[in-house]
């Protein structure tokens, strides 16, 4: 066995290692820091006006993971807005997988106060 392919049998259980559910906070943390903070700030609370504080507003953090994926596709425009969410928060290269994430991500976070 070559020396670099054991070196590799090493350290791939430590990635292992990691929980889903850490995982999740990690990546779907940064993907939503990427793509949907510049709206809604950090912590969710809305970065820009007009845009609703999703920490109040839980609505969303109650209907099912399927339709908010949905909702978040197709974007999301309210009567009056002035600001509307365009799909995937603007970025078609987000995978249902990848905004699964983010769900997961903002459910832990911005519903816990
Ligand atoms: C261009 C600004 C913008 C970006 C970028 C954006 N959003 Fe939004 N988002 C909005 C607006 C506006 C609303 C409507 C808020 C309101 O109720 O006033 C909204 C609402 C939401 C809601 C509440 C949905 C509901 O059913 O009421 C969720 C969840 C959400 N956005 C998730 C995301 C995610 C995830 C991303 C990143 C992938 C993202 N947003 C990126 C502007 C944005």
């Amino acid at each position: 066995m070559s020396k670099i392919f054991q070196q590799l049998l090493f350290i791939l259980p430590a990635f292992g290692a990691f929980s889903p559910d850490v995982m999740a906070q990690t990546n779907g943390q940064q993907l939503y820091l990427q793509n949907c903070m510049v709206c809604h700030a950090d912590d969710g609370s809305g970065g820009m006006p007009g845009v609703a504080d999703l920490t109040e507003n839980r609505n969303w953090s109650t209907i099912s993971e399927e339709k908010l994926l949905e909702r978040i596709k197709q974007g999301i425009a309210l009567p009056g807005a002035a600001v509307t969410m365009p799909p995937n928060g603007g970025n078609p290269d987000l995978s249902d997988s990848d905004l699964k994430l983010i769900i997961k991500y903002m459910r832990m976070e911005f519903t816990k106060k």
